[in-house]
């Protein structure tokens, strides 16, 4: 199949972004990436965003994670955006599948890993859209397609912001965490699923919370399960830095009361 001109220079660019920020070591993983993030359906949801001019520009990678990478774009004004390209190869995708089964949101399982994949994406815009709404600082959602979502770039560019791993925390960060779990239980009516010091970015403006696909409404036969379980987690990053309050069974008994 040709290749227009653009979507080849698009490539491209990409790679070499890749290589300038050496994410690719060896010519086996250049290959990777091509056949893995830039496939012919992705290349052409990229084209697609920019062509609804959701997205002008694509600059480099941001995180190279198993499941997806995250590159720094920028809008038609020049704004800087996130765009978080979800890997179609990821063999992942049954584990995933607890987490869309039984959200009555979206009606009837995807067979394939490709839809699991694209109902993944849907479902962290949707997500991150209602936790926005409940008032929880989190990367405001733009847009997605595909496999591909586009929102609000966190931190100055080029460099995302820290997360609470990568900073130092204090009581106030302890406080906006449980307060936060407990707005998103009681006004957005979900559970995060996947709370972890690498999943809030702590900036000047204050902490924002990311990464939301795995995010399940409270309905979910699991959620309680997943609540206890975000709370336990923080619970014990917090008392690693040296900050203790309530335990995990306290915390969660307050929070669902
Ligand atoms: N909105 C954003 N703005 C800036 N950087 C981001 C944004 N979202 C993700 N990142 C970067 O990508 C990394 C991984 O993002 P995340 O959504 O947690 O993906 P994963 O599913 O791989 O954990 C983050 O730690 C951060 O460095
Ligand atoms: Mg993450």
């Amino acid at each position: 199949m040709a290749e227009s001109d653009e979507t080849s220079k698009m490539r491209e660019r990409l790679l070499r972004f890749e290589r300038e920020s050496r994410y690719l070591r060896k010519d086996s993983d250049e290959r990777k990436v091509l056949e893995e993030v830039f496939d012919r359906s992705t290349q052409l949801a990229i084209e697609e965003l920019i062509a609804r001019k959701d997205l002008s520009e694509l600059y480099g990678v941001v995180s190279a994670g198993k499941e997806a990478r995250v590159y720094r774009g920028e809008d038609r004004a020049k704004d800087p955006v996130a765009v978080k390209i979800y890997l179609v190869s990821a063999s992942d995708f049954r584990k995933r599948m607890s987490y869309i089964a039984g959200d009555r949101r979206f009606g009837k399982l995807p067979s394939g890993s490709r839809d699991t994949i694209y109902l993944w994406t849907r479902k962290e815009f949707k997500n991150l859209q209602l936790a926005d709404t409940a008032g929880i600082r989190v990367p405001k959602p733009r847009a997605f397609l595909k496999n591909i979502l586009i929102m609000e770039y966190v931190g100055v560019p080029p460099q995302p912001a820290p997360t609470f791993a990568e900073s130092e925390v204090d009581e106030a960060d302890y406080k906006w965490t449980f307060e936060t779990i407990g707005t998103l239980w009681r006004k957005a009516k979900m559970v995060h699923a996947d709370f972890s010091e690498f999943n809030v970015f702590k900036t000047p403006e204050g902490d924002v919370l990311f990464d939301m696909g795995s995010a399940v409404l409270a309905t979910h036969p699991q959620a309680v399960q997943f609540l206890k379980r975000d709370v336990s987690n923080m619970v014990r990053f917090f008392r690693k830095r040296g900050i203790s309050g309530k335990s995990p069974e306290e915390w969660a008994e307050e929070i669902t009361r």
